[in-house]
């Protein structure tokens, strides 16, 4: 039986970079859950669907192509808007439960492990899942690192910005009715503010090879 890790975290925390990581070394696939919000943000921006009406989003969530789901576009910041405020929406979340559920039946069974990483993944996707990691990192560390990041990129920014979009993004993820992040009650919690990525990279696998 392939063994679901499930990795859950606040915007910016190096999720992305840590699962991608976890993949290439247990050789097994991995499902960006935040990428299916930000590809149905596309579809509506595309589209020019009203991003409050629900029902025309749904329709959109029907026939949301997942080839898009490696687009380039899924980054930007109208994107970053859209998809935080309708992942807020209850009879969203419910529709991708499903695609989210069959992701490790439906890639790679001989890999031995399927990584999914998001807000919910370890409370309400796979709340057996085997491994449950929450990242976490104080928001002031995190937006210094994306500004870093950005810059290096040759890309103009304000860290003040980027602080005040993580504060945003944060306030909406922890706080909202359904499915908050949250740690789930049986998760490992690893605190990545005064830590590397690769020094989170190895606690990462001490705590798959030892649980
Ligand atoms: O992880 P990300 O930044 O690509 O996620 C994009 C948005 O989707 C973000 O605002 C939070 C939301 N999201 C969610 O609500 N639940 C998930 N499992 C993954 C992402």
């Amino acid at each position: 039986m392939v063994k679901i890790i499930a990795i859950d975290g606040p915007a910016s925390v190096g999720k992305t970079t840590l699962a991608k990581k976890l993949s290439i070394r247990y050789k097994s696939p991995i499902l960006y859950s935040g990428k299916l919000y930000r590809a149905i943000a596309l579809e509506i921006i595309e589209r020019k669907i009203n991003p409050n009406s629900t029902k025309e989003i749904l329709d959109c969530v029907s026939n949301i192509d997942l080839n898009k789901l490696s687009s380039k576009e899924l980054y930007s910041s109208q994107i970053d808007h859209i998809s935080s405020k309708i992942s807020s929406k209850k009879q969203i979340r419910d529709k991708l439960v499903k695609f989210q559920r069959d992701f490790p039946k439906n890639t790679n069974k001989n890999s031995k492990y399927s990584i999914i990483e998001g807000r919910d993944i370890g409370t309400v996707i796979f709340p057996d899942a085997d491994y449950k990691i929450f990242l976490w990192a104080d928001a002031k560390i995190r937006a210094r690192r994306r500004y870093e990041q950005v810059k290096k990129n040759g890309i103009n920014a304000s860290y003040n910005s980027i602080l005040r979009k993580i504060n945003d993004r944060d306030l909406k993820d922890l706080t909202r009715k359904i499915a908050p992040l949250k740690p789930a009650a049986n998760s490992v919690l690893l605190d990545t503010s005064y830590i590397d990525i690769e020094q989170a990279f190895n606690a990462l696998n001490k705590i798959v090879l030892n649980t």
